[in-house]
């Protein structure tokens, strides 16, 4: 079965074809993060204009690079919450469009069960049930992935997600958006250890995270430093940035697959890119002697090869959605399509 797959939530346009859930014929990305750049963050409304211009085009090109023609497409998948109000609109507005034209079934996704599902595509062998710790830059979360699309939510952040807390250090540190693979590189010859950032554990909610403390510590080491006249030592402070936010993420993941006995562990998301939370995970894996999932980094951030994936199996749970499908800017994972217009 092909899937033609749209993704928009938030600054990549993206365009896949994807057969049977687990193998992906293109993948078309178009990265808006030089637009934003300037801005030091993404801009809603830019990023909903660049969509219109860019998503025809690259359905053009997906088709293309998957060397197949309209008629072969089975099904139209498409993000369609949680993102930028606009983004996702473009996205979904254009799959109803081509769900119409090519008389195929639409199917609503989930865009963090996409991320997850990023990984169906990269290791074929991998199925549910397991726990899945998905690190982006709107959400971090810890779910118990029951099945294809029956997902728990364990925990999840307070308040910033370890993406957005990245790209606020980098901000901080005068680095480039998207501020994580930047800081990320700086890291790498930094002193880990010659920060110490405070760590927020919520009481009764183990598996419950917290990143705006960190920030603020990191903001006000700046600050001072900047008062002071002090010198920051930069790469050390990406270094124990980078440290704070894998000793939140990596204790908690793990003691979650302990917990569930699934022996499992996968990770998802544009954090999942770093190289430094990526090691500590192999390290705490090998100890723990579970397996661990994290796809390559093409497959980390926002693409829709990982929305097309989700949608075969949306597909095969029959989810479908009709032309009055709608986006949300927040939607809860662990709610199927249908659920979110009942008690939004
Ligand atoms: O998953 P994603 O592409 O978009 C969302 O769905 O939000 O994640 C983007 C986030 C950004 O905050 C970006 O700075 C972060 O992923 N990121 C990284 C790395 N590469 C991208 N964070 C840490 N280390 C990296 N190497």
């Amino acid at each position: 079965m092909n899937i033609l797959a749209f993704e928009s939530t938030c600054d990549e346009t993206a365009v896949a074809v994807v057969r049977d859930g687990r193998e992906s014929l293109s993948n078309q990305v178009f990265s808006q993060a030089d637009l934003h750049a300037v801005y030091g963050g993404v801009v809603p409304e830019i990023a909903s204009r660049s969509h219109v211009e860019a998503i025809s085009l690259l359905s053009e090109r997906a088709l293309q690079e998957a060397g197949i023609t309209r008629g072969e497409i089975d099904a139209v998948a498409v993000a369609y919450a949680p993102g930028l109000i606009g983004a996702v609109l473009v996205g979904v507005n254009f799959a109803k469009a081509a769900a119409s034209v090519l008389h195929v079934p639409l199917i609503p996704v989930h865009h963090i069960r996409g991320h997850i599902a990023a990984n169906y595509l990269a290791f074929p062998e991998l199925e549910p049930p397991f726990v899945c710790l998905a690190i982006s830059g709107g959400n971090t979360l810890i779910a118990d992935v029951r099945d294809y699309t029956d997902l728990r939510i364990l925990g999840a952040t307070r308040d910033d997600a370890a993406g957005e807390c990245f790209d606020k250090t980098a901000r901080v540190l005068g680095l480039p958006y998207p501020g994580g693979k930047p800081i990320d590189e700086l890291s790498r010859t930094g002193d880990d250890s010659r920060y110490v950032f405070p760590q927020a554990h919520v009481e009764g909610h183990p598996y419950d995270m917290s990143f705006s403390g960190l920030k603020t510590a990191v903001i006000n080491l700046a600050h001072h430093a900047e008062q002071t006249g002090e010198e920051l030592d930069r790469a050390s402070l990406a270094a124990s940035f980078t440290r704070a936010v894998s000793d939140s993420l990596v204790p908690r993941a793990m003691r979650a697959v302990a917990e569930l006995g699934y022996g499992k562990l996968v990770v998802a998301g544009g954090v999942a890119a770093n190289s430094r939370i990526r090691r500590d995970f192999q390290t705490a894996a090998e100890k723990q002697h579970i397996a661990l999932y994290i796809p390559p980094l093409r497959l980390c951030g926002d693409n829709a090869a990982m929305i097309g994936a989700q949608g075969y199996y949306e597909y095969l749970a029959g989810v479908r959605a009709g032309s009055g499908l709608n986006a949300y800017a927040s939607l809860d994972l662990s709610r199927s399509y249908g659920e979110e217009m009942v008690n939004p």
